[in-house]
């Protein structure tokens, strides 16, 4: 029998921690969801002593996820470490993660303590997490810059105070294969209690190489590896959730572990958090990017037609490639709409929102016939976004736009209960919605980036647009969906204008002075 990988999810929290990423507490329960169907081990929701949003998502996570471990993050001070055994009550199972940064220059010039403080902190931290979970993980921040005879007292002495799981963040990225899965097994073997913990590793990909790093890790000892859909996360992102699942996977003949991931879950999980988050998958990534199991050359394409193991190292199944699984239909009746909502992560409040819906299912089902996965995650992100903040509404939008001609967008939206309605013309059908909308709400907000992907396969798919704005330093994403790419382009414009509207008020986990 092999040891288990421990697969550590942390897309809600890292991942979150990407500029313009950030998501609601629905999103985040959906994506939760996805991140439970693919039996992920450990999810990481969010940083609960954030903001009152924080603690809510986090909370909302722990009460949605029923058979996976839920774990929140703390600074090592008694305030955050409370906030998150009270968010995390509702879990069957859950684990508090804490964490104190050890390398000289965060110890001097962040903390401003000296390093035995800093190992006070990190055993009361850990002590005081023990009052609401014997799950309790605990993270030497910038560990891959710490001196290794500091970080072996500090774990030493957290193990004894109760830390089950012991994370060796490379926070900065700067750590490389050999010389990362070095430092863990001098950990392993120097440590006298390290047979207490789980040792795991949570990489940044400054340099591109935190699967790398966290590879290097597994083969040194670690069991645990901290991961994100698409590689999501601060600054470079983190070590890509799919990569290393699927390297472990395929490369049974090297690695003494194994995980017990539904890897067929992969790409909708992919597709999810793209969607939400608004950052594309580029075509050339690995396992999820489009062209992952696209054969281009002649030989290669003879090759794999006499058979696939000529060039494929994986099935392009496993990973969920031959999804756009047909779900429902134009025939299907509100029970298995109700049904398959809810496996997606989605709770009616009500019979009215249910009856709503179903009525926009419907109208989708008349468009477009087959309705997939991916058709439903659209819908329940126009619906889960609550009404209370949406400020602004699509009334109606025309778009006379032919050969020859410059196009002109006539758009009538309900803002702040008051209808209204503007013109403009632009270079293209999008540019002159955009404007027109523009023209009426006068955001003044700057457009980061306008995407479309294609939500399925056929031209009668909808397009998933995504729109950046930014205003005054705050960077929101919008989303819209729709079988037409301009009405789509105008939903996911008011989205994110919306989003402008709402108060932000949240802290960041890794500033400040502990
Ligand atoms: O990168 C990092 O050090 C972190 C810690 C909080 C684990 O995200
Ligand atoms: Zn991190």
């Amino acid at each position: 029998m092999k040891d288990k990988l421990i697969i550590f999810d942390t897309t809600l929290r890292d991942g979150e921690q990407s500029p313009g990423a950030s998501m609601t507490r629905d999103e985040k329960v959906r994506i939760a969801k996805a991140l439970e169907r693919m039996k992920v081990d450990v999810i990481e929701a969010g940083f609960p002593a954030a903001s009152v949003g924080d603690f809510e998502a986090v909370q909302a996570v722990a009460n949605a996820v029923k058979d996976r471990t839920v774990c929140g993050l703390a600074r090592a001070l008694d305030k955050d470490i409370d906030r998150a055994g009270e968010a995390l009550k509702g879990a069957n199972s859950s684990r508090i993660h804490t964490f104190i940064a050890t390398s000289p220059i965060h110890m001097q010039m962040k903390l401003k303590m000296e390093p035995d403080q800093v190992i006070e902190y990190a055993v009361r931290a850990v002590k005081r997490a023990r009052q609401y979970t014997d799950n309790i993980e605990f993270s030497p921040e910038d560990a891959g810059r710490s001196e290794e005879d500091f970080l072996c007292r500090i774990l030493e002495a957290v193990i004894d105070a109760g830390a089950s799981t012991l994370n060796i963040p490379d926070t900065v990225g700067y750590s490389v294969p050999h010389q990362f899965g070095g430092m863990i097994a001098n950990l392993i073997n120097r440590i006298p209690n390290s047979d207490k913990a789980v040792f795991s590793v949570h990489c940044h990909n400054d340099l591109g190489l935190a699967v790398a790093n966290s590879l290097s890790a597994v083969m040194n000892g670690a069991r645990q590896v901290e991961c994100t859909i698409n590689g999501l996360g601060e600054r470079a992102g983190n070590a890509s959730l799919e990569e290393v699942v699927m390297a472990v996977r395929t490369r049974q003949d090297v690695f003494p572990c194994a995980t017990e991931l539904d890897t067929t879950e992969i790409l909708t999980c992919s597709k999810l958090v793209s969607s939400i988050t608004g950052f594309p998958v580029q075509p050339n990534k690995a396992i999820v990017g489009a062209n992952a199991f696209a054969h281009e050359s002649g030989i290669h394409q003879d090759g794999v037609l006499k058979n696939p193991e000529t060039y494929e190292i994986m099935k392009a199944e496993d990973v969920g490639w031959s999804a756009n699984r047909m779900v429902l239909g134009k025939h299907s009746g509100r029970n298995a709409f109700k049904s398959r909502m809810t496996e997606l992560g989605y709770e009616f409040n009500s019979e009215e929102e249910l009856n709503d819906t179903f009525f926009q299912f419907k109208q989708l089902a008349d468009k477009k016939h087959e309705i997939f996965d991916e058709d439903l995650q659209a819908l329940i992100s126009e619906v889960s976004f609550g009404a209370e903040d949406e400020h602004i509404k699509l009334i109606a939008l025309k778009v006379c736009s032919e050969t020859g001609e410059t196009p002109l967008a006539t758009v009538t939206l309900r803002v702040n209960d008051e209808e209204m309605t503007g013109s403009s013309e632009g270079s293209g059908a999008v540019d002159a919605s955009l404007k027109a909308i523009e023209s009426l709400v006068k955001s003044d907000a700057t457009l980061g980036l306008y995407s479309v992907n294609s939500l399925t396969n056929g031209t009668d798919a909808q397009g998933d647009v995504t729109v950046r704005l930014e205003k005054a330093g705050r960077i929101v994403n919008g989303q819209g969906a729709d079988t037409d790419i301009v009405i789509a382009s105008a939903k996911a414009y008011i989205n994110a204008l919306s989003k402008l509207q709402m108060p932000e008020q949240r802290k960041h986990p890794q500033k400040g002075n502990v």
